[in-house]
């Protein structure tokens, strides 16, 4: 395998075996970019919060069924909403578990982390089964294959690409958080992209190179 963990000055870290001068890809909530767009919002936090339906005085509980690096999930818990996590690969499992300890561990965000993140390792199909809460929003935002393979995507979400592939029955997870979610389900698409398994949205909310397709649930009779 191109890529490995390794625990370097008691983190986690995932490093490119073909690439040994790369900045390795860790987690990091408290210092990293993560905590920047916490302190200072950033470009598509006024649309994720809008998708999942945060109002004054209302702050939906969310299970981010596909979890990645954790930064939606990150942003969704400091705008005051309980999140769980879950993410399917080992590794980047590994990593989000590494960056979630070390994030309760700090002065500053540590209460708010315990009392709105948690994680689970495993599948969502299956997970969502089992999670600690009611889920009133599910948030899904898989892979999809890039429009253009040199375009600048970032070398860490690269990365997790190269592990966890395409997310091909991303339309079957969506299938099944339309059964679960009481209240919605976000799915997190390219701008490009059509919608996922072809199922139409009642809303979209459009940033420049995304958007959030909104399914209300219980789903209205078609
Ligand atoms: C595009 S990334 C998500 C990025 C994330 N929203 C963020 O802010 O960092 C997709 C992730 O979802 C995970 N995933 C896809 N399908 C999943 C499933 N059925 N159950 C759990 N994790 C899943 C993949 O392993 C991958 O890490």
């Amino acid at each position: 395998m191109k890529y490995r963990l390794q625990l370097h000055d008691q983190q986690w870290q995932l490093i490119d075996q073909d690439e040994p001068g790369m900045t390795p890809v860790i987690i990091d909530f408290v210092s990293g970019k993560t905590a920047y767009r916490r302190k200072y919002g950033h470009a598509g936090g006024e649309a994720i919060s809008k998708a999942v339906g945060i109002k004054k005085g209302n702050r939906p509980t969310i299970v981010d069924a596909t979890a990645g690096l954790g930064r939606d999930a990150f942003v969704l818990a400091t705008m005051g909403c309980r999140v769980h996590m879950i993410e399917r690969s080992d590794m980047i499992a590994k990593l989000l578990e590494d960056g979630l300890r070390r994030a309760t561990e700090d002065e500053k965000i540590g209460p708010l982390i315990k009392d709105k993140l948690t994680l689970t390792c495993g599948d969502s199909r299956h997970a969502l089964l089992n999670v600690p809460f009611q889920p009133e929003v599910i948030y899904v935002d898989p892979m999809f294959p890039l429009k253009d393979k040199t375009a600048l995507v970032k070398k860490d979400m690269r990365m997790v690409q190269d592990i966890v592939g395409q997310d091909e029955d991303a339309g079957e997870l969506l299938k099944i958080a339309l059964r679960i979610a009481t209240n919605r389900v976000v799915v997190k698409r390219p701008a490009y992209a059509d919608h996922l398994a072809g199922i139409k949205p009642q809303a979209s909310i459009k940033t420049k190179k995304h958007r959030f397709d909104i399914y209300l649930t219980p789903r209205p009779a078609l």
